[in-house]
């Protein structure tokens, strides 16, 4: 099972893994890929019952279905704990993300491995995983044609320890990233716009100035 280089990234941040549960599997690509690459079983799950009979059309046509199960339900809904050692929520805005997780508050005990890929809304996320008791192992960009994505592996139970300003935007182990470079451009271009915006509309732009400043020091080494 080739993935795109997002959920491939995903899919390096998983293993090692057992037994994975991926919330909004659509065709249930990563469950796939991970039981091809050494994980024992996978629960594909899906919101909606397109995606997941997609899923089970797929599953099935890979010969999987002994392995990997497809679940209709809303986020972790229809799991606990012990259905799994790793979940994984990718593709959708980072709030919805932080929704699901909250919503199954297991997850925050430390015991899983939690991977997540936002498409919005990652320092939403970031903020509210360190205020729930979240803290990001690993962090690593990839991209797909223009764009860059960001995949977070995360624990619960554990305290963040890094509480640098940045912190929300990116944590310090993106700093390494061959990427990182590229991904602060494409924030300061980001924030930069939002400033502009906001500016025009007579709005305070405290919050962006201050993050246009950080990115200039970060870019500066500092
Ligand atoms: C953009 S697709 C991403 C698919 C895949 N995870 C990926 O990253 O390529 C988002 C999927 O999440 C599903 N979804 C959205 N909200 C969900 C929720 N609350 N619980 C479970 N699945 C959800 C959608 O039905 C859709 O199949």
């Amino acid at each position: 099972m080739e993935l795109t280089p997002r959920l491939k990234l995903a899919a390096d941040l998983c293993l090692p893994c057992e037994r994975i549960i991926d919330v909004g599997c659509d065709h249930a690509y990563l469950c796939l890929h991970l039981v091809e690459r050494g994980a024992k079983s996978a629960v594909a799950s899906d919101i909606r019952p397109g995606p997941l009979a997609a899923a089970k059309e797929h599953i099935a046509a890979c010969g999987m279905s002994d392995r990997v199960r497809a679940v209709l339900c809303p986020g972790l809904e229809a799991f606990g704990p012990e259905d799994g050692d790793t979940v994984s929520i990718c593709g959708m805005g980072g709030e919805m993300i932080a929704s699901i997780l909250e919503a199954a508050p297991w997850t925050a005990k430390g015991a899983h491995k939690l991977v997540l890929q936002p498409m919005t809304a990652g320092n939403k996320l970031r903020r509210w995983l360190a205020a729930n008791g979240y803290a990001v192992e690993r962090e690593a960009l990839a991209r797909e044609g223009d764009r860059l994505y960001v995949v977070l592996q995360v624990f619960g139970g554990r305290q963040d320890g890094c509480g640098s300003e940045n912190h929300y935007l990116f944590t310090e182990k993106l700093l390494t990233d061959p990427l990182f470079p590229e991904y602060l451009e494409k924030l300061r271009l980001k924030y930069e716009k939002s400033r502009q915006g906001r500016a025009s509309a007579g709005l305070d732009t405290a919050e962006e100035d201050a993050v246009l400043k950080r990115l200039e020091e970060v870019r500066h080494g500092a």
